[in-house]
């Protein structure tokens, strides 16, 4: 009797020391990314509550980069020189989502940097804000090879990043540009001529789908729809404008 007590014994305190172990780790891995903080009256917490409920969106978005690290969860990972995450206010109230990376923005690790990229730019100007007041990221983070479209796996796969960073940066708008980001965004396959001008929704974020830059470069005449469209968002964000895009 007295020999089945210490054997007992002897593995509850084996499995406690486990449990110390294990937690000792976990306390150490959140001080890593920069959690010194737990609540003591939230529970049951998870670590991404923890994190978005105590964290800067700026810091959240740092741990979120960190997260993605060398992600190979698609084939993308074969053919980019760096992983394109996003760049931008992490606090804006609207977020332009595109497709994908480019060459200019492979090379550059920065979304809409090319031709297509400066035309943004001067969307951007033209609503009153400034490149940098404002969020750009893309539905995929890695360039498709020859500047294909992205594949459903590929989107797929990279999607939960995009989420994470809308639910960090929480805007009140999103700016879908182009075909994929709506259709990936608005789980439609309708064209992106008949989403355009209209709002929609993310979870419960504002969607208002418009004309990529890139198509616009090759069809100027289409600048003028877009104009409408950004002054549908202007209105929302309580922006006057400087220009007519
Ligand atoms: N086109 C996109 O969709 N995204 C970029 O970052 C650049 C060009």
């Amino acid at each position: 009797m007295q020999n089945a007590k210490c054997k007992i014994n002897e593995s509850l305190r084996e499995e406690l020391l486990s449990i110390i172990k294990d937690l000792k780790r976990y306390l150490y891995y959140l001080k890593e990314i920069g959690i010194d903080y737990i609540p003591v009256n939230a529970s049951p917490l998870t670590e991404r509550s923890l994190i978005s409920s105590k964290l800067s969106p700026e810091k959240s978005l740092q741990i979120l980069r960190k997260e993605i690290g060398d992600c190979r969860k698609c084939k993308l990972y074969q053919g980019r020189t760096q992983i394109v995450f996003g760049v931008g206010n992490p606090k804006s109230e609207i977020v332009f989502v595109g497709e994908g990376p480019g060459r200019d923005e492979d090379l550059q690790g920065e979304p809409f940097v090319g031709d297509a990229g400066q035309l943004l730019t001067k969307i951007i100007e033209s609503m009153g804000l400034k490149r940098q007041d404002v969020y750009i990221a893309n539905v995929v983070k890695c360039r498709p090879p020859n500047n294909r479209n992205p594949e459903s796996d590929e989107i797929e796969s990279c999607e939960p990043f995009l989420l994470r960073q809308l639910e960090i940066i929480k805007p009140k708008i999103i700016c879908a540009l182009g075909t994929f980001a709506a259709q990936t965004l608005l789980i439609t396959k309708e064209k992106i001529s008949s989403l355009r001008g209209n709002f929609y929704y993310y979870h419960d974020i504002k969607v208002m789908p418009t004309f990529h830059p890139a198509y616009l470069l090759r069809n100027p005449g289409d600048k003028k729809l877009v104009w409408e469209d950004m002054k549908k968002v202007m209105k929302e964000l309580n922006l006057k404008g400087k220009g007519n895009g």
